[in-house]
């Protein structure tokens, strides 16, 4: 009879032969199969646990007869008796393999497990976070071999666990030996390191196996609103979500008026540093009580942000970063404990914060590339992430991947347009033309119907018909160029010469009525400044995308992915109809969602992805837009509606635009009727 056995792990697949009445959780080790373990194979921990399969498995050529495996052992009993084991379920570090056999190994049971994500086309989350809890058995003190406990708990650490040279924090080793005694010399350490083969740090040590779970933060924190999730660092569950407004806005609304604040006013930079690290902590709080967590247990965590917001967060002065050549105080990834920053988070926490790519470009957009890996895509992807600032991307695995910021401004959040507000209740978000009678039908944020179906005035009474929100404003003035109410040069056309008496003069230029004003005496109307200020942004935002391509020597892409909570909601057609982005299949213009926080989750649950994400960022190019020549002639032509000079022969095939041009000519001959005023 043989005195091995062969064994195959599913779904690895790997296989071969080990020495019969080895324990499966050995035979993974042997043959480098993902299977968890935090007590070292002790029988406490059940993180081992497999499925052994019975019968044949023709894929495999192998019969697997009863008693391949050991019985039950008494461990395994108690643990079923106290805990409940699945049916089927075995230890892995327990059950011995005694002939051969077929394992699976159930997700929950991989070390590096997979975090599902909703969309296909994004990067995998692989679990592999930097901190994790490992149980030991520590000797004891010995009066013939004098030596400390913390080293005896490193020596246990690396012969238990491989962990060569682990370090206790001082606050560690001030509660170390009452913890080791009452623990019988068996601990669990969480422990902190950031690569493989780095110094390991131990940050906390409980008596006994732990039965708690370690959670880690990931953050992204903008210049409006400072977003958080709560993960479970052995899952990667999202425990909580939570977010709360900046509260540096007090000091200025976009990112440039805090800079000049912190120029003005002396001591202004410390201010702001002190606001934005109690809004964090304020948020600390809130996702820990909604986890029912203490902030304190927060183990790890990861911080994306803007370069300004990045500097004030660490204490910096962003002086720098408001004048050429925008010079960074780093552009590396910063590692620091969470105490340095004032976070109320575990005493012996780190923060790490993405790279930035360029002074303009932060850390928030190395988060964006961390989820949508441009630089691994096969085909050319556009990575557009709208805000304030547009941070552009272009890229795919055989080109690398060229970066730049472009200033939208903030006409696409609301702001700087007369009836704009921001996404919330009563907020247009939605809009059809008609193109024949030239009549709008809408839908408002917070009801489902539109505004020409029955109930809808009953259904909005409450919130009323507000305004419009960035991506309404988007819609609406796609809209009127393709029912024919606006001209390509962004003119809005008289009542004759549209055909509808909604549009009227209004100071020089005509505006269009969407809503006659209602009790309230408050109309929906979209003047031609408010076209003006969308030409703009959406100019600003091509220009970057358009130069990116030039510098790639492409007039093509064939991907766009809009990033962003706002990116989510715009409509990849009207935002096509506008010239926003480049000229592409609709069906591969795909939303992100909040790309930059996801990129915070993975560096956060996946130690590997901060070192790749370090590495991508330094073989970016980033190109500066304030200084190519060639940004303003796209720009010019840009602010046509959908370009002056770019076909867009993809849209061609989907929209027909009607050819109208409301310029009455003899003015100024600029195209505009001159009777717009000029911005640039
Ligand atoms: Fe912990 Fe098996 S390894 S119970």
């Amino acid at each position: 009879m043989a005195d091995d056995a062969l064994v195959i792990f599913t779904p690895s697949g790997k296989r071969g032969r080990v020495a019969l009445g080895t324990p499966v959780l050995t035979a993974a080790r042997q043959l480098g199969v993902d299977l968890d373990s935090v007590c070292g194979g002790r029988g406490i921990c059940s993180k081992c646990q497999v499925s052994p399969g019975l019968g044949e498995f023709p894929k495999h050529g192998l019969t697997v007869a009863e008693g391949a495996l050991s019985g039950r052992n008494a461990v395994e009993d108690r643990y079923d008796r106290v805990r409940g084991l699945q049916p089927g379920r075995r230890l892995g570090c327990q059950a011995q393999i005694l002939g051969d056999v077929v394992i699976d190994v159930p997700p929950e049971s991989q070390v590096h497990k997979q975090v599902v994500r909703k969309r296909a086309e994004a990067r995998e989350i692989v679990m592999s976070p930097a901190v994790r809890l490992l149980y030991v058995e520590v000797q004891e003190p010995d009066m013939h071999e004098p030596s400390g406990d913390a080293e005896r708990l490193a020596q246990a650490l690396e012969t238990q666990w491989g962990l060569k040279g682990a370090r206790c924090g001082f606050a560690v080793l001030q509660g170390l030996q009452p913890i080791l005694r009452k623990g019988g010399w068996k601990v669990t350490c969480a422990v902190h390191q950031v690569a493989e083969g780095s110094e390991p740090r131990i940050l906390q040590v409980w008596p006994g196996f732990h039965e708690g779970r370690v959670t880690g933060l990931a953050v992204d924190l903008g210049s409006t609103t400072i977003a958080g999730h709560l993960c479970d660092l052995a899952s990667g569950e999202v425990l909580a979500s939570s977010g709360l407004m900046n509260p540096q806005i007090r000091f200025g609304e976009d990112l440039m008026s805090r800079v000049s604040y912190s120029m003005m006013n002396p001591g202004g930079a410390a201010e702001m540093t002190r606001a934005v690290r109690e809004g964090m902590n304020r948020l600390i709080a809130e996702i820990a009580a909604e986890a029912g967590e203490d902030p304190r247990d927060i183990l790890d965590a990861v911080v994306v942000c803007n370069p300004v917001m990045h500097h004030l967060f660490l204490g910096i002065d962003p002086f720098e970063l408001g004048q050429a050549p925008f010079a960074l105080a780093t552009s590396d990834a910063v590692n620091v404990r969470a105490r340095d920053l004032d976070l109320t988070l575990h005493p012996a926490a780190s923060v790490y914060l993405l790279p930035c790519i360029a002074g303009h470009v932060g850390a928030d957009a190395a988060a964006v590339t961390l989820s949508e890996a441009p630089e691994k895509s096969a085909d050319l992807v556009l990575v557009v992430d709208v805000g304030t600032n547009a941070e552009i991307q272009l890229g795919d695995r055989t080109g690398g991947v060229l970066a730049c910021s472009s200033p939208t401004g903030p006409a696409f959040e609301g702001a700087q347009i007369s009836a704009g507000q921001r996404a919330a209740p009563g907020a247009i978000e939605r809009v059809e033309i008609d193109p024949v009678t030239k009549d709008p039908r809408y839908k408002v944020i917070g009801c489902d119907l539109w505004s020409d179906e029955d109930g809808f005035e009953a259904a909005v009474a409450e919130t009323g018909v507000t305004g419009i929100c960035g991506s309404g404003i988007i819609e609406m003035v796609a809209e009127m160029r393709m029912a024919g109410i606006l001209d390509a040069s962004g003119l809005i056309g008289s009542p004759e010469q549209t055909g509808t008496e909604r549009c009227f003069l209004d100071g020089r230029t005509y505006s269009y009525r969407v809503r006659e004003a209602g009790e309230d005496g408050r109309g929906i109307t979209v003047t031609n400044r408010d076209i003006r200020e969308i030409q703009m942004a959406k100019a600003a935002l091509y220009s970057g995308a358009r130069l990116l391509m030039d510098k790639r020597g492409t007039d093509t892409v064939d991907r766009v992915v809009l990033a962003g909570a706002f990116g989510a909601h715009i409509s990849p057609k009207h935002a096509m109809v506008l010239g926003m982005i480049p000229d592409c299949a609709l069906d591969k213009v795909v939303s992100a969602g909040n790309a930059a926080g996801t990129g915070a989750r993975i560096a956060l649950l996946n130690r590997e992805a901060r070192a790749e994400i370090e590495a991508t960022v330094r073989e970016i190019r980033k190109v500066e837009t304030a200084v190519e020549p060639r940004f303003q002639e796209h720009f010019v032509n840009a602010s046509a509606i959908p370009n002056a000079v770019e076909p867009f022969p993809i849209l061609g095939t989907v929209v027909t635009l009607p050819d109208v041009s409301f310029n009455t000519g003899g003015e100024s001959g600029s195209g505009e009727g001159g009777r717009r005023r000029r911005r640039r």
